[in-house]
């Protein structure tokens, strides 16, 4: 068995292969928040490009909360020309017998300030980040929290009636499903925080909307953090208890990641990123920085797994599904060149592109007190944001039907600040 072979889910649904389009968030949105042109042309490529399985990006229940101008947003019933363009995007991600999956989610205190400056979140804990771009949180009353839920369970019928294939709930990255899972953005003492279960209930409540909604025979999956690597934070222990209550409310697939903006384990850098709790030396060495905690999950109650972060190789995919991971995500490699997982799998490319080991703002001899290693927290944070402008604006340029663009890191990152003030 390899990553080239097909995949059934339990509930049926086949996958010509087991290898995945993680989310990425598109910023092609523009201000009526609909899937467009350069939607159907990214996912199209990406559809070509050989996966079994596309994830969308974020796409947002509420337009004050984006987790970033240009995301598709869901927000109430959708018009019939909406409705027409939710279909073109589902026709151009399911074509070349490809699975596709719509991302739903809710960005709370991670929505920038440009966005909205007061966001919602489940408590007044703001971002611990350098730069100002996040503002002070409003905790959540009962009332919104009922509202998001029927949020939720809304923008999957929508995903279902345009032709996509399953939802993906998005609760990890730190976005407003794992604020409420997180002690420590999660400071409420009624039904919604506290203990484990009570600050789970947010998202099993939404996985139970969710389904009653769509039917048992539509694919509803998690992405869920193993970590967010901060002390007192979401742990691991707590990620094998709520896999074990997602299984027993029927969750197709689970998607493991890890991190939040605070401590983006999500996208490692090759272990360029300081974290708080030091990697194990174990993990630090292997390629897929999340299988590890993967497999350990495996011996308890969870639904299949997804594992992202850090594949590259079809040696550590085939090595992830011989030790029982049934799919394996792929994300930054797909941003630049969307035909690779082809290419991989077809044996003409030995492994996929590792464009995170370039991606610094300024010069390589200044690296070290400038790079993603930088002592200086506000210059780490800013590496990151630049890595993430350069993948923004290769997206950009695949969506518009081009080749990928040779921009630099810093170039990157101020195009990406001029293309969210025109989309805000
Ligand atoms: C440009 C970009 C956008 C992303 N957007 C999302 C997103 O919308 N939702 C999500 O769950 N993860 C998002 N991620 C994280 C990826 O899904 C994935 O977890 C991460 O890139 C690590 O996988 P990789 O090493 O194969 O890139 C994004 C990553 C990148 C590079």
């Amino acid at each position: 068995m390899s990553v080239a072979t097909e995949y059934r889910l339990p509930n049926g649904q086949r996958l010509k292969n087991r290898i995945a389009k993680a989310a990425m968030t598109e910023g092609l949105a523009g201000s009526d928040g609909l899937p467009n042109a350069g939607h159907e042309t990214l996912y199209r490529r990406w559809a070509e490009g050989g996966c079994g399985l596309l994830l969308t990006g974020n796409v947002v229940i509420d337009r004050l909360h984006r987790e970033r101008p240009g995301n598709v947003v869901v927000n109430g019933p959708l018009s019939a020309e909406a409705k027409a363009a939710w279909a073109r995007w589902a026709a151009a991600s399911t074509a070349n017998g490809t699975q596709a999956w719509v991302q739903i989610s809710h960005a709370g205190r991670q929505t920038q300030k440009n966005v909205n400056p007061h966001p919602k979140a489940p408590s007044a804990v703001a971002l611990a980040l350098p730069g100002g771009q996040f503002g002070m949180p409003d905790p959540l009353t009962d009332a919104e929290i009922a509202d998001i839920i029927a949020g939720f369970a809304q923008a999957a019928v929508v995903a279902r009636d345009a032709g996509f294939t399953g939802v993906q709930i998005h609760a990890a990255h730190g976005y407003l499903l794992s604020q409420f899972l997180s002690p420590l953005a999660n400071r409420r003492n009624d039904d919604w925080g506290g203990r484990l279960e009570d600050r789970a209930r947010l998202l099993t409540e939404i996985v139970t909307a969710v389904r009653a909604a769509v039917g048992k025979d539509f694919t509803v999956a998690v992405k869920l953090n193993s970590a967010d690597f901060q002390k007192g934070g979401f742990d691991f222990e707590d990620c094998q208890i709520v896999a074990g209550w997602l299984t027993d409310l029927g969750v197709d697939c689970l998607e493991l990641s890890g991190g939040t903006y605070e401590q983006p384990a999500m996208m490692d850098m090759d272990g360029l990123t300081p974290r708080e709790e030091p990697k194990q030396q174990s993990t630090r060495a292997r390629e897929a920085y999340f299988v590890q905690l993967a497999t350990a999950l495996l011996v308890a109650k969870t639904p299949p797994l997804m594992v992202t972060g850090g594949f590259r190789s079809l040696a550590a995919m085939d090595d992830a599904i011989a030790n029982g991971i049934s799919l394996i995500g792929v994300g930054r490699p797909l941003c630049a060149q969307p035909a690779c997982v082809a290419d991989l799998l077809a044996g003409a490319m030995e492994e996929l592109p590792r464009f995170e080991a370039n991606l610094a703002i300024g010069p390589g001899w200044l690296r070290p007190l400038l790079g993603p290693a930088s002592p200086i927290k506000l210059l780490r944070t800013l590496n990151g944001f630049a890595a993430q402008a350069w993948y923004y604006q290769q997206l950009r340029r695949l969506a518009a039907g081009g080749p990928a663009t040779a921009q630099g890191t810093w170039q990157a990152f101020l195009a990406e600040q001029r293309e969210n003030k025109a989309r805000i």
